[in-house]
């Protein structure tokens, strides 16, 4: 059960595994990759899909017979492996001219060529048949309040989405937009920061169907929030589009970990989620399991697909121990006692009004408060159970 296979629908960006590890405070430790290489060991260690950044796969400023060149030989590494492109993005924060952002920057030019740029790769996206596009905004923000108009910046963002939501359509592209929210980094404050400010900005939009959510397990935590929970209210509102896992050790600089590393037992009760649906019933996700992580700078070019082969098995590990765990007896029991289940149940009856809930009595005048409050829930148990299952001690 940990050997990943298609069926799991396991894929990599380009730019995970071909990290350089260049960072901040010092040059790459890595040489890059050749994405045709890529494809070919992602097939290799089970991987379903690999996705892309525009410039991850076509230098900046290519011409055309250059783009051609590497677009065909990257399709043809597809075709030999079988390996699919489920989603596509762009890279709108390598390039200087982005700076100050891109769909957000003050420079109207520089806006009108980020569009163009999305459009150029949006075309390349859905001939590949990739079904979802992602938008990371990573230079949209600012870290002086006085250089950016937050509120302009959140008109131009939505224009720059409805622009390009029209431009699909009347395409006739089949792609669905994941926005994916940062609170920080690389700019000190990023416009739309987490999972929450994320879902209210898409329901202001023209083409607010197409549009959902790609969470990214690190960012929701590098702002001290519970990503089980954000992935749960995107689950809820139907937004859930895509998603980005990886590993994180609490509020700082993005890390971009290998899945499970750091946090495991949230990644334990994420997988579950995922796989299982709301512990009182819903929906699964069926759509890829992404990873979107950094081998880390001390690796060498061996330990980068050790790492990426990680990512895989750690999932796979966890949906193993989470499926041991929703099965046990003595779970069930615990989620029954404990009323985790009895959410699931609507407050008030079936085609009860509020003037017929003012005349149930029980609810109110002969409700026993202290009697209820006293009343313990036994979570901790639960929550022992559970890290005993994620263990391997059950
Ligand atoms: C990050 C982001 C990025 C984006 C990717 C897609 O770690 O800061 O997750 O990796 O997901 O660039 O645009
Ligand atoms: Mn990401
Ligand atoms: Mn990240
Ligand atoms: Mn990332």
């Amino acid at each position: 059960p940990v050997e990943p296979s298609p069926e799991n629908k396991f894929s990599f960006g380009l730019w995970t595994v071909g990290w350089q590890a260049r960072d901040p405070f010092g040059e790459p430790t890595r040489a890059a990759l050749d994405p045709v290489e890529t494809v070919h060991r992602l097939a290799e260690i089970g991987a379903w899909g690999v996705t892309f950044h525009d410039d991850d796969l076509v230098p900046f400023a290519s011409d055309e017979a250059e783009r051609e060149r590497h677009v065909k030989r990257f399709r043809e590494a597809l075709e030999e492996t079988g390996l699919v492109v489920p989603m596509a993005t762009t890279n709108l924060f390598g390039h200087p001219v982005f700076k100050d952002g891109a769909l957000t920057s003050n420079d109207r030019s520089v806006r009108r060529f980020a569009l163009r740029k999305v459009m150029r790769n949006l075309d390349l996206a859905a001939e590949l048949g990739a079904s979802t596009y992602v938008f990371w905004g990573g230079r949209e923000g600012s870290e002086i309040d006085a250089a950016k108009d937050s509120y302009a910046a959140l008109e131009r963002y939505r224009e720059g989405i409805d622009t390009l939501a029209q431009y699909v359509t009347e395409r006739g592209h089949g792609l669905r937009f994941a926005l994916e929210p940062k609170p920080n980094e690389p700019r000190g404050d990023l416009l739309l920061p987490t999972v929450g400010h994320m879902l209210a900005f898409i329901s202001t939009l023209d083409h607010a169907d197409m549009v959902g959510v790609n969470p990214e397990v690190g960012h929701e935590q590098m702002a001290n929030l519970n990503v089980v929970h954000g992935v749960a209210q995107a689950l809820w509102q139907g937004k859930l589009f895509h998603i980005d896992l990886n590993g994180q050790h609490g509020p700082k600089f993005d890390q971009d970990l290998v899945f499970g590393h750091g946090d495991v037992q949230s990644a334990f009760y994420l997988v579950d989620l995922l796989e299982h649906g709301p512990l009182g019933g819903g929906p699964t996700y069926d759509g890829p399991r992404h990873f979107d992580f950094k081998p880390l700078r001390t690796e060498d070019p061996r330990a980068v697909w050790a790492s990426a082969a990680s990512n895989m098995r750690t999932y796979l590990l966890l949906k193993e121990r989470a499926a041991a765990f929703r099965a046990d007896p003595e779970v069930q029991q615990l989620l029954a006692s404990g009323k985790v289940t009895e959410l699931a149940t609507p407050t008030l009856a079936p085609g009860e009004t509020p003037e017929e809930l003012l005349g149930d009595t029980s609810a109110f005048e002969r409700f026993d408060a202290d009697g209820v409050g006293a009343r313990g829930y036994g979570f901790v148990e639960l929550d022992q159970l559970a890290l005993e299952h994620l263990l391997g001690a059950r």
